[in-house]
């Protein structure tokens, strides 16, 4: 099965509530919320506050997307909020295991996400503890940038690694993800696919999720 988790990067910010009930209408299967704090990630976004207002607005599971530095000082605060999923960088985790055993002692589902230019090697020690591997096909920071096109090797060689591990993690990927190349994505091992600009610079969310969602399963 396919998951499409729009972005609310992309969304109208003076009116997120409003825009997670519509997508949730619309199809959606999860709320990916990005996280940034301008260290990170040369751009700033919101926090556990404003995750916890929004939480009122849907019952779909909320995918936290950490680009923070020191993760494990906000964690519990996320999952007080109401993140479902929360997903760290390897890049921002000096004790990867022991922040992913932080995750789960709060009772959330534990992601690691990797950069354009960080190897698969490096969650290779860790891949019996996750719950999900997120593979960036942009450089993290913005909504609306162009899919790097070495990233499909790598998600294929990702879904081969997760195949052998026991627990399955899901397989996300996050970054440029269109009507035009999702068909290749989920066709090269992706289980969820986050969109950002795709959905929420489109008209028709319906219309578009229903769409996302046919070519997902095309492959
Ligand atoms: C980028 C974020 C993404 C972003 C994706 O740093 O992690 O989740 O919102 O946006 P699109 O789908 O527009 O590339
Ligand atoms: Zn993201």
């Amino acid at each position: 099965m396919k998951l499409i988790a729009p972005s609310i990067l992309s969304a109208d910010g003076g009116r997120l509530a409003e825009e997670i009930a519509s997508v949730e209408k619309a199809g959606a299967d999860w709320i990916h919320v990005d996280v940034m704090d301008g260290h990170f990630v040369p751009n700033i976004t919101m926090g556990p506050a404003v995750i916890k207002a929004l939480r009122k607005a849907t019952r779909l599971p909320f995918d936290v997307h950490l680009m923070i530095q020191n993760p494990d000082d906000y964690i519990e605060a996320f999952a007080e909020a109401g993140a479902d999923w929360i997903t760290v960088h390897v890049e921002a985790a000096t004790h990867l295991h022991r922040t992913l055993g932080q995750i789960k002692k709060a009772g959330k589902k534990a992601g690691v996400s990797l950069n354009p230019s960080t190897p698969l090697s490096s969650v290779e020690e860790i891949l019996p503890d996750l719950d999900l591997l997120l593979i960036m096909s942009v450089n993290p920071g913005f909504g609306g940038q162009q899919f790097i096109q070495s990233s499909l090797a790598k998600i294929r060689r990702a879904a081969q690694m997760l195949a052998g591990v026991p627990t399955k993690p899901l397989l996300e990927v996050d970054g440029g993800v269109t009507l035009q190349n999702i068909a290749a994505i989920a066709g090269a091992g992706a289980d969820v696919l986050v969109a950002g600009a795709a959905v929420f610079q489109t008209p028709d969310y319906a219309q578009t999720i229903a769409a996302l969602k046919a070519e997902a399963h095309k492959t």
